[in-house]
């Protein structure tokens, strides 16, 4: 797989894999199968492997973030350290599905960007990542009551220490990015930018290339709604379904998958490998390096999204592509806050 230079001088295969569905969130998991899965992204030539400290289950007697996700990367990482370019987060401290899903935790601080927390949070993914250091460590929401400034200047010193080797932010609004590249180099941003999830276009994308900072588009398959192999039933129980535009509007939103799925029939490509070729594209035009992180828990489709880094879309399909997002009814935000997501902030 050719590789791509997202800012800073940080270098990854050109599609990266979103390790968040190998601890339980969308549907089960096992180990043995998440860590093949794992193994199979780096034979197909991903480097890029993007994971959280919020992710998977809390570890025995912790009350702090999740973890269970690093450890299983950790497991990756024991075999293949030099072969991967290890992506992880900090910032949010609650449980991800239960702040989506759950009223009770509105009003409740679910997220943290003091400099005393961005410390801690690195020495614990360091220890559960059984690493000596990170490639790429994002900030994955910001802390509205702590400036921006302060957290990405403890970030920053992570770098000087050696800990880190590139400075990310998750969902951050353009503003909110132009404050943080001014105290330290970011590498990458990272949010929900897909066919149905367009919003970022408007301030953080232009930004982003104005400064040379790459994108890194999380969820881009939608969730996995726009490969078109998700039944209602099938996402009720979890993330997949939290949104407005699974919920009520899930038959509504069939058109989308429905012109995905005629454009993909004419390529001879799947749904997913259109949703995704369409995101280098868009990255082109705007003039940023883009990263998609699809996530699986399949080898298989690992394989076939991976392939996708080679389809180039015609004019025909993307024009045809470049209108499905007005077919879309619903917000992609997961959670009853607006301010969740950048577009929220803008
Ligand atoms: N920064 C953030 O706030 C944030 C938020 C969300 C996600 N992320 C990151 O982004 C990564 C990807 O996002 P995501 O997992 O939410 O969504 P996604 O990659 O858009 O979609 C994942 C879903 O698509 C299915 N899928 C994947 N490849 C497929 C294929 N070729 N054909 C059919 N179905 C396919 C998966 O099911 P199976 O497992 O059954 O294949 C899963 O249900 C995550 O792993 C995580 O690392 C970051």
């Amino acid at each position: 797989m050719h590789t791509t230079a997202l800012g800073d001088g940080l270098r990854t295969s050109a599609m990266g894999f979103g390790a968040m569905a190998l601890t339980p969130v969308y549907g089960g998991t096992d180990d043995a199968t998440a860590l093949a899965v794992l193994n199979a992204a780096i034979d197909d030539g991903i480097t890029l492997i993007d994971t959280a400290d919020v992710y998977g289950q809390p570890e025995p007697g912790a009350d702090g973030p999740a973890g269970t996700n690093e450890t299983l990367v950790a497991r990756l990482l024991a075999d293949r350290r030099d072969e991967v370019v290890l992506a992880t987060k900090f910032g949010i401290t609650g449980r991800i599905g239960a702040a989506a899903r759950d009223d009770s935790v509105a009003g409740v601080k679910r997220t943290r960007g003091d400099a005393r927390y961005v410390r801690e949070a690195c020495d614990a993914s360091l220890r559960r990542l059984g690493a000596d250091v990170i490639d790429l460590y994002y900030l994955h929401r910001r802390d509205p009551d702590v400036p921006i400034e302060e957290t990405v200047g403890a970030m920053a010193e992570l770098v000087a220490a050696g800990k880190v080797r590139h400075l990310g932010l998750s969902e951050v609004t353009a503003a909110e990015l132009r404050a943080a590249h001014a105290v330290a180099p970011i590498a990458a941003v990272q949010s929900e930018w897909s066919l149905w999830s367009r919003d970022v276009e408007a301030n953080v994308v232009p930004a982003c290339a104005e400064l040379g900072v790459g994108f890194v588009p999380y969820s881009p398959l939608g969730r996995g709604f726009l490969t078109g192999t998700l039944t209602r039933d099938q996402v009720a129980g979890d993330l997949r379904g939290s949104t407005s535009r699974t919920g009520d509007n899930w038959a509504a939103n069939q058109r989308v998958v429905e012109v995905v799925a005629a454009v993909a029939a004419r390529l001879g490509a799947t749904n997913a490998q259109v949703a995704l070729a369409w995101l280098y594209a868009a990255g082109r035009r705007a003039g940023l390096p883009v990263v998609p992180i699809p996530g699986t828990r399949s080898a298989a489709r690992v394989a076939e999204n991976a392939a996708a880094a080679d389809l180039v879309l015609d004019e025909e399909a993307l024009t045809t592509l470049d209108d499905v997002a007005d077919l879309v009814v619903g917000s992609r935000n997961i959670a009853a806050d607006p301010t969740w997501i950048s577009a929220g902030r803008e």
